[in-house]
């Protein structure tokens, strides 16, 4: 039986009641910012989309999803600020969710926001979903009305865009079958979705899949094409075969996708038992996470009151507890299913990331998936550090993160600077997912701390070539440096161009990792023993 963590928190200190304030008011702004994703194209545009006698799009997942099953909503705020046109959400409402028992993939064209065309952030969210799919063999369901490329930005999502036929392709050919439900006007790349699937389905009336509209074919050949002859369901579904089977209405068209989905040898994949049957809550709050973590990065946190919080029973068993005691490393699980968890507890030291590659090497031998709390501000520096070898120690860490194989999920809890973001299974490591919290903030470093570095280059050069510094220059310099860094290294600027899959309230962790715990089971669970050179 693994003991269960005590807790120290102070819920009365002032420390746990500022992080508290700032918190809670940190989650309300994530909710404002999801209430207007989740707006699509605001009152007018649903409005008129309603008035035609159509669902909206979030409506349509919902109808298709089981009921009251959960929607892990993927990169819901993946163009958040951009400008230009770029909506929150980027045009897509994709995640995982339960259609007829079997964990799918969702992706839904928001037809209310320029008729469900396509541009840069869409094109980079369309891809991610697919990657989800494809890494944790999940069914993809396509849920279409999109007027295509988004066409004043045509130049930005042509070529890149084009990968998204050739994923639905090699997911068939791999095995996971994708499903295509066509609600309205598809045309271009929006007719080459139902035409890649394994299966389609059109609603009568109201789907339109051609390559060109009638306006250009008119144009190209002098045709004069109406669209049902050109494109209708029922054309496609009775005389070219694009579409596989015809429904008269949007119901009838999920019920469809619901029975395809039915049919599918859906079967996890990973390790049994898993989940076990008997799961215990934490024995703790998860309210508390918003006193426990600090608001400012700066002011480190206690990452063993957060692993309480998020594990079955509160149980932890602690490996090599008294050594890098930087990095907190163990075992434990969350909603039934065992995990690895790597939390930082300070700067990466030597040992720490020494510890954490073996602890890597450990998961990967008996199959565990990875969680990784992030919250770090780098590895060590200075000469001391630097002699004992705190390069080749980190790169122990990285070789064990980019060579494991098990499937790892990350969290960023606070901080996420410099090489610690790699060695702790930043984006770049590809985490089968990755969250954030609010008050997450990630670069190579703090804006300070780069501006400071810039100024003492600037110094050094001018003084061997012998010039003065302009000193207004150079403090002006630093500020607009400073600033820029500064708001470059928020949660929601990172958010907005994909580099997370979503930020999410920290109390909601816990069922968020579950669920993703849940879909990489879908795909076998394997570690490897396999991990390339490490210098000693
Ligand atoms: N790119 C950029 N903006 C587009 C667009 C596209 N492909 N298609 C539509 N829009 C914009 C419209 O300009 C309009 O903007 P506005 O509200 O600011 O005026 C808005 O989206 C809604 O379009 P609208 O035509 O009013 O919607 P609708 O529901 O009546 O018709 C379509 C939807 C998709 C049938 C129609 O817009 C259409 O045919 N679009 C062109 C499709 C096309 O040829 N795509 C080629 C891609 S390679």
């Amino acid at each position: 039986m693994i003991r269960p963590l005590p807790t120290r928190v102070d819920r009365h200190g002032e420390r746990f009641r500022q992080n508290l304030a700032a918190n809670t008011s940190a989650v309300a702004q994530l909710r404002e910012a999801l209430a207007l994703a989740r707006a699509g194209g605001g009152e007018k545009y649903n409005a008129r989309h309603k008035e035609r006698g159509k669902l909206l799009p979030r409506e349509r997942v919902e109808l298709l999803l089981d009921r009251d099953a959960p929607f892990l909503e993927i990169c819901a705020l993946a163009g958040h600020g951009i400008g230009a046109g770029v909506k929150a959400g980027a045009s897509i409402v994709g995640g995982v969710g339960v259609v007829a028992g079997v964990e799918c993939m969702i992706a839904c064209t928001e037809a209310t926001v320029k008729g469900g065309a396509m541009n840069e952030y869409s094109v980079m969210k369309s891809r991610r979903l697919a990657e989800i799919s494809e890494e944790n063999r999940l069914p993809a369901i396509h849920l279409i009305e999109s007027a295509g490329a988004d066409l004043p930005n045509q130049s930005r999502i042509f070529v890149p865009g084009g990968r998204a036929f050739r994923d639905i392709t090699r997911a068939s050919k791999a095995g996971i079958p994708n499903i295509c439900l066509v609600f309205g006007s598809s045309t271009a790349g929006g007719a080459y979705i139902p035409g890649m699937s394994d299966y389609t389905v059109m609603v009568d009336q109201q789907a339109r899949v051609f390559l060109a509209g009638p306006p250009l074919v008119k144009m190209a050949t002098n045709e004069d094409a109406d669209e049902e002859s050109l494109g209708g369901a029922a054309m496609h579904s009775r005389t070219s075969g694009v579409s596989d089977y015809l429904a008269h209405d949007e119901y009838e068209a999920i019920r469809l996708g619901r029975e395809i989905v039915s049919l599918l040898p859906g079967r996890k994949a990973g390790p049994a038992p898993c989940p076990s049957a008997d799961v215990s809550p934490p024995l703790y709050d998860a309210e508390d996470l918003l006193g426990i973590v600090s608001a400012d990065v700066k002011v480190p946190f206690d990452a063993r009151e957060v692993i309480a919080r998020l594990v079955d029973g509160s149980a932890f068993h602690e490996f090599k507890p008294e050594f890098g005691t930087t990095l907190v490393t163990g075992w434990a699980h969350v909603h039934g299913y065992p995990v690895g968890i790597l939390a930082n507890q300070g700067v990466l030291f030597s040992e720490s990331a020494q510890k954490g590659a073996q602890f890597i090497q450990l998961c990967n031998q008996k199959s565990v998936p990875l969680l990784f709390l992030q919250n770090i501000t780098g590895f060590m520096v200075g000469t001391q550090y630097e002699q004992g070898g705190i390069i080749k120690h980190g790169a122990k860490l990285i070789n064990a993160v980019s060579n494991s194989t098990v499937p790892a999920i990350t969290i960023m809890m606070g901080a996420s600077f410099g090489a610690g973001n790699y060695g702790m299974c930043g984006r770049a490591y590809a985490p089968r997912f990755l969250f954030s919290w609010p008050n997450h903030r990630i670069a190579v470093m703090g804006g300070e701390q780069l501006a400071g570095v810039l100024e003492i280059v600037k110094r050094d050069a001018a003084a061997k070539s012998g010039q003065s510094v302009d000193e207004m220059e150079l403090s002006m310099m630093k500020m607009m440096l400073a600033q820029q860094i500064d708001k470059e290294s928020n949660a929601y600027f990172a958010t907005a161009r994909l580099w997370d899959d979503g930020i999410i309230d920290p109390r909601d962790t816990r069922d968020v990792v579950g669920l993703c715990l849940s879909a990489t089971h879908n795909a076998p669970v394997e570690g490897t023993m396999a991990f390339g050179v490490f210098r000693h």
